[in-house]
């Protein structure tokens, strides 16, 4: 989310947010103050906070807009940033929840400036709408040193829970609505997406989270009175807030080591599809060579389509995919070739309509070899459309335009081009220049004109390069041109 690219009425909104956020914090300031024995407690306690945001722990959580079972994580932050609400009020909350918002947006990865400033907002925000639940049962009451709900009448208790709960709720539509609405603001793609699409598929399967995060710090609310009375001086205090940097340190450590882990994992796994890449490779490679058996000219010419092919692939920005499918559909098209009759293959003279008609099933065999293989990018359609024409006239299928696979249409000019300019045993090599003018002729009518004009820029800037060069040294300056000294 880079704010130069956001519409003004998502900056808008943006800044009513986080405007409001420091407005919250104010307010609690000035309307829930704490006293010099909270801040003992409540600045331990932001510590706490921080490290908790640090902690992550997976949740395997049912999409309800995918359907479909996912691995994430949440932090811990929540918990601690409840339980100074609930005992010191709405002012240790918020800080609370400031300080986990902003430690989770920047670790373990930072976030954009306006997105850490935003949820750190959001979460403000959500802290002070859950407050006033919580102070109609008496909780959250700023001033006061942990109030024990053990003393309290059994009724009262339980009313204290389910404020609890309650609170936990508003947090939870607080923050998951205002941060919904800017996702749908800022939309996907330059749209907008429905806001209670992106609401319910990204965070209503949240809500237990929320609720069991609320419910646990109500627990520990329960329980640290006891430890608190225990060791009352700030002496104690400062004794048991030495351990949290400690503790947060190591837990710092542990992502680090297991992002290092994780990264190791990565790396090998890329390894292993480098790998797995080569053996594809390898095992096209003894294709290739099974068609040289055959056809002694093939192996030459289909490196140097190949070649050319990713040259075209380059010059017209394929992406990864297509240019996968361009390398191998280069050297796979004319695999079906192994089924075509050695006297066919290696004919001297011009094939009988009949023989031509057999030479053609090469594309369909070719297709049908390949089907087994599942590559991970479209093959079998660019060797089964090396033969087609762009104006329909072409085999197996009578494809035109743009229903050709972009491969088979790149396939097409380069493999008609190298296969010009080389000596056969029927005729000789064309010459560059008028095999250029052949295909430029074809344009539109064989050939894909957007291909041809790619090719002929390449084919220029090569003549170009060429003629720069004599004997393989760069050309010497022209005596017009300074002299460099
Ligand atoms: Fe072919």
């Amino acid at each position: 989310m880079n704010l130069q690219n956001l519409s003004k009425q998502t900056k808008a909104y943006l800044f009513i947010v986080f405007a409001m956020g420091i407005a919250a914090i104010g307010f609690c300031a000035y309307a829930y103050p704490l006293t010099p024995l909270n801040w003992y407690v409540v600045l331990p306690g932001l510590l706490v906070s921080a490290g908790a945001a640090m902690i992550s722990v997976p949740i395997v959580a049912h999409r309800s807009g995918n359907k479909h079972l996912e691995n994430t994580s949440m932090s811990l932050g929540m918990i601690p940033t409840f339980l100074l609400l609930i005992a010191f009020g709405p002012l240790a909350g918020v800080l609370s929840g400031a300080v986990s918002a902003l430690v989770s947006t920047m670790y373990p990865n930072r976030s954009y400036p306006v997105q850490i400033l935003f949820s750190t907002a959001a979460v403000v925000l959500a802290v002070l709408a859950a407050s006033p639940v919580l102070m109609m049962v008496g909780l959250a009451q700023p001033g006061q040193p942990f109030p024990s709900p053990i003393t309290l009448s059994g009724s009262a208790q339980i009313e204290q829970s389910l404020a609890t709960l309650a609170a936990g709720a508003v947090y939870f539509l607080v923050n998951t609505l205002l941060v919904t609405l800017v996702i749908s603001l800022v939309g996907a793609g330059g749209k907008r997406v429905a806001a209670y699409e992106t609401w319910r598929d990204n965070y209503l399967w949240t809500f237990p989270v929320y609720i069991a995060s609320a419910a646990a710090a109500a627990l520990l609310y329960v329980f640290l009175p006891y430890v608190y009375r225990y060791w009352q001086s700030s002496i104690a205090m400062l004794a048991l807030a030495v351990p949290v940097p400690v503790l947060i340190y190591y837990v710092a450590q542990y992502h680090r080591q297991s992002n290092l882990h994780y990264r190791n994992y990565i790396a090998e796994l890329e390894h292993g599809r480098e790998e797995l890449q080569r053996l594809y490779m390898a095992t096209v490679e003894s294709f290739v060579l099974a068609i040289d058996a055959k056809d002694r000219y093939t192996q030459e010419h289909i490196r140097r389509v190949k070649d050319y092919s990713m040259e075209l692939a380059t010059e017209m920005r394929l992406s990864d995919t297509e240019r996968k499918s361009v390398e191998y559909g280069a050297l796979l098209h004319d695999i079906g070739k192994i089924a075509i009759p050695e006297s066919i293959l290696s004919k001297p003279g011009k094939l009988t309509p009949g023989e031509f008609e057999t030479m053609k099933t090469h594309t369909i065999i070719g297709a049908n070899i390949l089907e087994p293989v599942r590559f991970p990018f479209p093959v079998q359609g660019v060797v089964r459309s090396h033969h087609e024409r762009w104006d329909g006239n072409g085999y197996p299928d009578k494809l035109q335009g743009e229903q050709i696979p972009i491969g088979a249409r790149i396939l097409a000019v380069t493999d008609v081009f190298d296969a010009l300019t080389t000596d056969r045993s029927y005729r000789r090599a064309w010459s560059r220049a008028d095999t250029m003018m052949y295909l430029q002729k074809n344009m539109g009518s064989h050939f894909d004109p957007h291909v041809v004009s790619a090719f002929l820029r390449i084919l220029r800037r090569e003549e170009e390069r060429a003629a720069a060069m004599v004997d393989g040294r760069p050309a010497p300056q022209k005596a017009s041109e300074p002299f460099a000294v």
